[in-house]
């Protein structure tokens, strides 16, 4: 099977499909008393790529206490799970997952590994470089978005499916129960999840990771600003805006976003639309929620899954968890 063979992209975002949720999106979110935009538009081509780099971050401690405890682990993960279909949600370079890829090329169970991303062209960049590197197994990557198209992960065999990099803390406590039960939902009996969780710590470091002295996490931030005005006609001055990361000790999450420097008017000619900002306004692009064992086991516990293996990097930094469902 030459590489190319190998390779199959299913894209259920289309560009016109995409244009109306962003549109939707937009126009829902600046309009709302505490303005608000949903995560997922950060990861246009350029915002994957600065993702990437904030990866690459000293500051940025998850991405190597994941590495760390996927290397660690991931024979005893895939002896655990048999699977023969690995499916990386929100996949990004799927960088890490290659120590999961490397023990089932080993173990020889692992026949299928299917990205799914919202970001198509990382995706296919992942997709035609893994079957590259991994000859013989079938990458199926999926276009698609969490919130809408799970239903199109391809079935058959046994799955485990794998959410790093700590985005399942990209929803708030009661969408991320629903994301939850809808992943669950999906599964059949021998299904494992391999779930990336960063854990509560000093928020300090906390605060660092999400707001580097380079400025590369504010760069991310602030370009959800440049994809409104590309694709919707905006007129935002990203000079305007301040990235701001802060710890919220109640929800144990950080709450990401963008404060308006001045008082301004913003129209986005696409949507016929006018937004007001005040001095100091505050734009939410993301919460990024921290975790503690025991509720997460709880929390899981409460869509029907188990967790059979709890794993954590030497610095008690970040865990990986493995659930069945029951
Ligand atoms: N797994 C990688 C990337 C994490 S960043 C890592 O651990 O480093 C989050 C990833 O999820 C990005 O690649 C982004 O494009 C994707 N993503 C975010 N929201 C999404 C959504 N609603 N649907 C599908 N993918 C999404
Ligand atoms: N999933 C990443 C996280 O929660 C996403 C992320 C990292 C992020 N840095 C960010 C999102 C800065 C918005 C702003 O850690």
């Amino acid at each position: 099977m030459s590489a190319i063979d190998q390779v199959q992209v299913d894209v259920h975002l289309g560009d016109a499909d995409l244009a109306a949720a962003l549109r939707s999106d937009v126009g829902n979110g600046l309009l709302l008393p505490q303005k608000e935009l949903p995560p997922k538009w950060l990861y246009d081509e350029r915002g994957s790529d600065l993702f990437d780099q904030i990866t690459r971050l000293e500051e940025y401690y998850p991405t190597e206490a994941e590495r760390e405890i996927l290397l660690r682990h991931a024979t005893t993960i895939i002896e655990r799970a048999d699977a023969d279909t690995i499916v990386e949600l929100g996949a990004g370079t799927s960088d890490k997952t290659r120590a999961l890829l490397d023990a089932g090329r080993d173990h020889g169970s692992l026949r299928r590994f299917v990205p799914f991303d919202v970001s198509e062209e990382f995706l296919r960049v992942t997709a035609t470089t893994f079957a590259e590197k991994y000859p013989g197994l079938e990458v199926h990557g999926v276009v698609g978005d969490f919130d809408r198209h799970l239903g199109q992960i391809p079935d058959g065999g046994r799955r485990m499916i794998v959410l790093l990099g700590g985005t399942i803390g990209n929803y708030p406590t009661v969408a991320r129960k629903e994301f939850l039960r809808q992943m669950v939902a999906g599964m059949i009996p021998g299904d494992r999840l391999l779930l990336g969780t960063d854990l509560v710590k000093d928020p300090a470091r906390l605060v660092l990771a999400y707001d580097d002295p380079q400025g590369v996490t504010a760069a991310f931030n602030k370009n959800v600003l440049q994809v409104i005005n590309r694709e919707l006609g905006g007129h935002f001055d990203l000079d305007q805006f301040d990235h701001v990361a802060t710890w919220d000790p109640i929800e144990e999450w950080m709450d990401l976003g963008l404060r308006s420097r001045i008082d301004q008017q913003v129209s986005v000619d696409d949507l016929d639309l006018m937004v007001d900002f005040e001095r100091g306004e505050y734009l939410r692009t993301e919460v990024s929620a921290k975790f503690r064992l025991a509720s997460l086991a709880d929390e899981l516990a409460s869509v029907g899954l188990h967790v059979e293996q709890w794993m954590t990097d030497s610095a008690g930094d970040y865990a990986v968890s493995l659930s069945v469902g029951r």
